[in-house]
């Protein structure tokens, strides 16, 4: 599987060869460590208390009684905590959210707030401290529930405008042979990544280490040098196993408050959430409650496409899902309408997870083209083709590359979808009957500035250093790949480390960017290098490094609608009488830039069709509007699927290439889950011709919208 003969396979490159993890033997024996596993002499452990109410003011924390407990060594909270600095824009372009800025006053926003720190020379102790911390309250009256036409709902800007239009809607609207008018909803998702949230920290001769487990080391480094008002070369912050992040691991209460106790106790101090912990501080999917509407003319083109969102926010911070950007990207029409809104309510604070805005914006826009497509008696797949736009419908600006036709155009053919009887509610095996759905997708491709270290050894090897992360994705495998060719050597021969801040500012494993942001830093730093060694007839001791920034190359990119796309396609079975839906196979056609590494991209794309599964018919946070918390928050009450849920399932590519990235990369961590839902929920009305639109379709809605009729009803 691996490419590692030196020789003529450097010729062939290694970029697009399957290659297994780099670190896959470590992960499997043991050997890999993650941030909670890591040992220090003198380690103390942190255990955080979070409030059990969902709106008002601490009164007081007994201290007293659980400092005088055998093995506690502190307990920090508002009254005795640092103050932070938190009045600032960090290296993404957003405040730091309160959650995660804790104990700096006595202000409950929401149930699962940090109220209290124990720390104690036990995760044990902790623990049985902490639970037994009584802590006071003035109670409040609280709203945590997200209702569309919410009197609190606002236009929020975010990273992207809240509303844009062209054209007269109504006009057009009313123009239109064919309407659809509907509502849909999707409901708080959990991030539910493998490995909980875990850092420790330490002083270390004047430097503050911590070892974490995040999605950039150089972003967490420099949202805490912020807070503790610190020289930025004074943190040194390392990620070097991630188990999952999905967009959950920045920075977050466990590492605030395991510097606060390492320095108040000088002694290394770790924190670890619990996965019920993660439910309220590691952010979350918002709920939404979405608008579609579109007019089209007898030949289904769209004359008027409205699409409007809106999520839940806490009272602290403000975020954004961008659900209305999918139709930004997709559709154009004449008349043309998005809007996100945001309501504040006494819940935590939600966060990017994974393809935020395009994960539930499609799900409403892929069923509402499906739902026009029954009505004007068309094929989903053809009315698609007919919609596909010239130029960004909102910004006017040509694609860098649009390659969603030929992924509809691979998925029909290998998904037999020319043999497909349209009519719903027709297909039967046994007690199940049978549909197929499809859905389109996009996501952004894009880059952000990164640095990287290059050293060409004394050996003839090369080490490349870059603080980029692996989340799991195999990032410093495609890292390997990408320096081997651009070094014209082969993958054996390079050396990558990743997940240290002291390696120089870099993007972030997110927004689908971290691939291509470091590989573009790799390959300029190892173009200079070849050039350096070309003029240089002996290689020193310490060896040579070259440094490359990748900012000003960033900055000259010519302004583009830069997407990756996809096609959708699911077979579901469903039991009208017990509500069972089994998805019986799915097939995703991507067109997502070069693939580095076929292996671990297949990988990435399968785990994002897997979570639209789980998306379209599982998963579900639900609060209990008295106590304003969670029922359940564990992987027992909140359930992703697991094997027994997950068919075959197909994911491939068609040839793309980005035509302004030097290796042609776009990115595949989160295109895989856009339109998954949607393909499924399209699947499950052509199985029954019953039309849900409320996530996730349980097996209580699929009963009582069978009950409700016999015919195509609406659930
Ligand atoms: Mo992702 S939601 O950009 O980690």
């Amino acid at each position: 599987m691996t490419t590692t003969t030196p020789g003529p396979s450097a010729l062939r490159g290694a970029v697009g060869t399957a290659h297994t993890r780099i670190e896959g033997r470590d992960k499997v024996t043991g050997a890999a460590r993650y941030a909670g596993e890591i040992p220090y002499p003198e380690l103390a452990h942190g255990w955080l208390v979070l409030s059990t109410v969902a709106r008002g003011r601490i009164l007081d924390v007994e201290t007293g009684p659980i400092l005088a407990m055998p093995g506690v060594l502190t307990v920090l909270h508002h009254g005795n905590a640092p103050r932070l600095h938190t009045d600032y824009i960090g290296m993404l372009g957003v405040p730091p959210d309160p959650t995660s800025a804790v104990f700096q006053d006595d202000r409950v926003p929401f149930a699962g707030w940090p109220v209290a720190l124990v720390v104690a020379e036990t995760p044990e102790v902790a623990r049985e401290a902490a639970e037994a911390l009584v802590v006071t309250y003035e109670r409040e009256p609280h709203d945590t529930e997200l209702v569309a036409g919410h009197p609190g709902a606002y236009a929020a800007d975010g990273h992207m405008p809240a509303e844009t239009e062209k054209g007269d809607l109504e006009a057009r609207l009313a123009d239109s042979a064919f309407v659809v008018d509907e509502e849909y909803t999707t409901p708080e998702e959990q991030h539910s990544m493998m490995e909980p949230h875990a850092a420790t920290a330490r002083w270390d001769g004047g430097r503050l280490e911590v070892v974490d487990s995040n999605q950039g080391a150089g972003w967490v480094q420099s949202e805490l040098a912020t807070m503790f008002s610190l020289d930025a070369s004074a943190v040194r912050v390392r990620s070097e196993h991630i188990g999952g992040g999905f967009g959950s691991k920045g920075l977050r209460a466990h590492q605030v408050s395991a510097v606060m106790a390492a320095t108040a106790l000088q002694r290394p101090v770790r924190v670890v959430l619990t996965r019920r912990q993660t439910f309220s501080l590691g952010g979350y999917r918002s709920p939404t409650a979405q608008r579609v509407r579109l007019g089209a003319d007898p030949d289904g083109r769209l004359l008027a496409l409205e699409h409007r969102s809106l999520n839940q926010t806490s009272t602290v911070y403000e975020f954004v899902e961008p659900s209305a950007g999918v139709a930004r990207v997709m559709y154009d029409a004449e008349a043309h309408r998005t809007a996100n809104h945001v309501v504040r309510l006494d819940v935590p604070s939600p966060t990017w997870m994974r393809a935020p805005g395009e994960a539930p914006g499609s799900f409403a826009v892929e069923v509402a083209l499906d739902e026009l497509a029954a009505r004007a008696g068309l094929d989903p797949i053809d009315l698609r083709l007919r919609n596909e736009p010239e130029v960004g419908p909102v910004s006017g600006l040509p694609f860098s590359s649009r390659n969603l036709a030929a992924c509809l155009h691979e998925g029909a053919r290998r998904f037999g979808w020319a043999d497909r009887d349209p009519r719903p509610g027709v297909r039967r095996d046994g007690r199940w009957l049978l549909g197929t759905g499809t859905a389109a997708a996009s996501f952004g491709a894009g880059a952000a500035p990164s640095t990287a270290l290059v050293t060409a050894e004394a050996d003839g090897s090369f080490t490349v250093r870059i603080t980029a992360a692996d989340i799991g994705t195999g990032a410093r495998t495609a890292l390997t790949l990408i320096a081997a060719d651009a070094l014209e050597t082969t993958p054996d021969r390079v050396r990558v480390r990743i997940g240290d801040s002291d390696f120089g500012p870099a993007m972030i494993a997110g927004g689908s960017m971290g691939t291509r942001s470091w590989a573009w830093a790799v390959t300029a730093a190892a173009a200079d290098l070849r050039e350096r060694l070309a003029m240089t007839t002996g290689i020193p001791p310490e060896g040579i490094t070259v440094r490359s920034d990748t900012t000003e190359a960033l900055g000259a990119l010519a302004q583009k609608e830069r997407h990756s796309y996809g096609a959708q396609f699911a077979e579901v079975a469903v039991d009208t009488a017990t509500g069972e839906i089994r998805v019986r196979r799915m097939l995703g056609i991507f067109a997502a830039g070069r693939i580095v590494n076929p292996l671990t991209a297949r990988n990435q794309l399968v785990g994002g069709m897997t979570w639209g599964i789980s998306m379209a018919l599982h998963e579900e946070a639900v609060r209990d509007r008295n106590t304003g918390g969670h029922y359940a928050p564990d992987l027992a009450g909140y359930h992703v699927a697991t094997h027994a849920d997950v068919p075959d399932i197909e994911a491939d590519w068609v040839d793309d290439h980005d035509p302004d990235d030097p290796v042609g990369i776009k990115g595949v961590g989160e295109i895989g889950i856009v339109g998954a839902a949607a393909a499924v929920a399209n699947a499950v009305h052509h199985a029954t011709g019953v039309r849900h639109r409320h996530l996730p379709i349980r097996p209580d809605r699929v009963v009582a919208a069978a009950g409700s009729a016999g015919g195509a009803v609406d659930a």
